[in-house]
C-alpha cells in the first residue's frame, strides 16, 4: 500500500440490527474527535466505514460488493481513491479472507476493537493495512470519547455477547461472550446522553435482559434495577429495551412493567418457532408453553402492553406440522409487530451440518404465510389503536409542509400536522391506521 494523504472526511454505513447503529454512531464519534468530519451529503468521504452485518445470507458477498461499488481496482471513477475499513461481524468472522481478497481495504475491525480504529486510520495514511478482531478484556467503551449531541432517541449498549448458543445463530462467535457493562458506567452514560438532548433511551443488548451488575450501593442487580434508576433522570421520558431471552425474562424485569412509568408498554421477544421439537434443536431452553406463560405474565403486570417477536421458518428438519404450531402460537399472542427470517445456514454453527435442510421453495411459501398472518395482526393492533389518546415523541419533520412524526408508546410510526418541535412530547389523538403508520390530531393546543 501507498502513503495517502489524511482522510479529511467520513461516513460510516451501518448494516444489520440496532446495536450495529450503536457501534456506527461511535465510531463516527471517535473519528470526529480526530478532526474527521462527516462526508456532506450527496459527497464522496475521504474515509468509508462498512459497518457489517453478518446473521443471514451472503453477509460476506455482500460486503465485497458494497466495496465493488465504492471502487474499481482501488478506484473511484474520479481518480480518488477511498481508505476502506470492515467493521462489525463479518469483519470479526472473515477478516483474514477480506484482506486477502480486497487489496482496496486497508483497515479490519471487529466489534470489540473499534476503538482502536483511530491508530489504524494513523496506519493506513502510513500506508500499512491492519486487521484487529481481538476481543480484548479491556472494553472498548473506556476508550471512546464522551457522547456528542444526540436526536431526542438514543441507543444505549448495555450488554454485548451472548452465552446461549441457538443452533443457528453466529453472535456466540462474532460478539464473543456475555458482557454486561458496569452500572456506573451506563448511569453515566445515560447522563450525558440526556444532557446531548436524548428523551428517549433504547437500553441495547444481544441478550440485554441478561444484563446484571450492582447498585451505587453494591447491590446485585437486574435489568429492572437499571432501568428503575434510570426512570429518576428527570428530563428522560421513556425507557426501551431490546433484545430479550426468554429465559431471562425475571418476575422483577416483569414487574417493572407495571411499576415503572416510563418504561414503556412494548417487549420485543423473540420466539423462532410454535414447535417443541424445533425449539430444543434451535438450542431456545423455552417452549411454546413457558413461552406463552411469560407473555401472561407480561400482560397481567401491563395489560396493554404491545408484543413483538422474531421467527425463523425452515429450520433443518421443519416438517408441516411443526409449521402449523408456529401459526397457532401466532393466532395465540396477537403480535403488534414481528420480525421473520428464512433459516440461513451459517458456516460454523451447528444447524448448518444438521440433516434434512428445508428445499427453498418450502421455506418461501412458509414464510409468506407466516408474514400474511403477521401482517394481518399488525394490522389488527394498530386499527385497535385508533380512537385512543396517547403522548407521542416527536422524532422528525414528515414529508409533507407542517407534518410530523413520531413514536407512540406502543412503538407505532404516528403522523401528524400542526404546531411542534423535534423533542417534544405531544399528546395525540389516534385517527386512522394505515398499514405500516397511524395519523393522529393534536388533543390540546400546542404551548409556545
Ligand atoms: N437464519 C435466519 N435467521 C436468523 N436469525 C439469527 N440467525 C439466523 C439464521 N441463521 C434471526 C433470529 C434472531 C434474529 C436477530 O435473526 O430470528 O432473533
Ligand atoms: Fe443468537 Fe440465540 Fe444468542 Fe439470540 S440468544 S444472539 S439467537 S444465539
Amino acid at each position: 500500500m501507498q502513503k495517502v494523504a489524511p482522510p479529511r472526511t467520513y461516513r460510516v454505513k451501518s448494516f444489520g440490527c440496532q446495536m450495529n447503529v450503536y457501534d456506527g454512531e461511535r465510531m463516527a464519534e471517535l473519528l470526529a474527535e480526530q478532526g474527521i468530519a462527516p462526508a456532506p451529503e450527496g459527497e464522496e468521504a475521504d474515509l468509508v466505514v462498512l459497518n457489517t452485518c453478518h446473521i443471514r445470507e451472503k453477509a460476506a458477498e455482500k460486503v465485497y460488493s458494497d466495496i465493488g461499488r465504492l471502487v474499481k481496482d482501488g478506484r473511484r471513477e474520479n481518480g480518488t481513491s477511498p481508505l476502506i475499513a470492515v467493521a462489525g461481524c463479518v469483519a470479526q468472522a472473515e477478516g483474514e479472507e477480506i484482506m486477502a481478497r480486497a487489496p482496496a481495504v486497508s483497515m479490519v475491525v471487529g466489534p470489540q476493537a473499534y476503538h482502536r480504529l483511530p491508530a489504524m486510520v494513523a496506519d493506513a495514511v502510513a500506508g500499512r493495512r491492519a486487521i484487529d478482531t481481538d476481543m480484548p478484556a479491556e472494553t472498548k467503551f473506556g476508550a471512546l470519547p464522551a457522547r456528542r449531541k444526540v436526536g431526542p432517541t438514543a441507543f444505549l449498549t448495555v450488554q454485548e455477547g451472548c452465552d446461549k448458543f441457538c443452533t443457528y445463530c453466529v453472535v456466540p462467535y462474532t460478539r464473543g461472550a456475555e458482557v454486561s457493562r458496569p452500572f456506573a458506567d451506563l448511569a453515566t452514560e445515560a447522563r450525558r446522553l440526556v444532557e446531548a438532548g436524548a428523551r428517549e433511551i433504547t437500553l441495547l443488548g444481544q441478550n440485554v435482559n441478561a444484563w446484571t451488575g450492582e447498585d451505587a450501593k453494591g447491590r446485585a442487580i437486574g435489568l429492572e434495577g437499571l432501568i428503575r434508576e434510570l426512570a429518576a433522570l428527570p428530563d428522560l421520558a421513556r425507557i426501551r429495551y431490546t433484545t430479550s431471552h426468554p429465559a431471562d425474562m425475571t418476575e422483577a424485569l416483569i414487574a417493572a412493567h407495571g411499576e415503572v412509568d416510563k418504561l414503556m408498554p412494548f417487549l420485543h421477544l423473540p420466539v423462532q418457532s410454535g414447535s417443541d421439537r424445533i425449539l430444543k434443536a434451535m438450542n431456545r431452553s423455552h417452549s411454546a408453553e413457558s413461552y406463552l406463560a411469560i407473555l401472561d405474565k407480561v400482560r397481567a403486570a401491563r395489560p396493554d402492553i404491545a408484543l413483538s417477536g422474531d421467527f425463523i421458518v425452515g429450520f433443518p428438519g421443519e416438517t408441516d406440522a411443526d409449521f402449523e404450531d408456529t401459526l397457532r402460537l401466532v393466532d395465540a399472542v396477537g403480535y403488534a409487530q414481528c420480525f421473520s427470517f428464512k433459516y440461513s445456514p451459517r458456516p460454523g454453527t451447528p444447524a448448518a451440518t444438521m440433516a434434512e435442510q428445508i428445499p427453498a421453495d418450502v421455506m418461501d411459501e412458509r414464510l409468506q404465510r407466516l408474514q400474511a398472518a403477521l401482517n394481518r395482526d399488525q394490522h389488527a393492533f394498530n386499527a385497535a389503536s385508533v380512537g385512543k389518546t396517547c403522548e407521542v415523541l416527536v422524532e422528525r419533520k414528515g414529508r409533507h409542509p407542517g407534518q410530523w412524526l413520531g413514536k407512540s408508546p406502543w412503538l407505532q410510526s404516528v403522523h401528524f400536522e400542526g404546531e411542534a418541535e423535534v423533542g417534544e412530547m405531544v399528546a395525540l389523538e389516534l385517527t386512522a391506521a394505515g398499514p405500516n403508520s397511524l395519523s393522529a390530531i393534536r388533543r390540546e393546543p400546542a404551548t409556545a
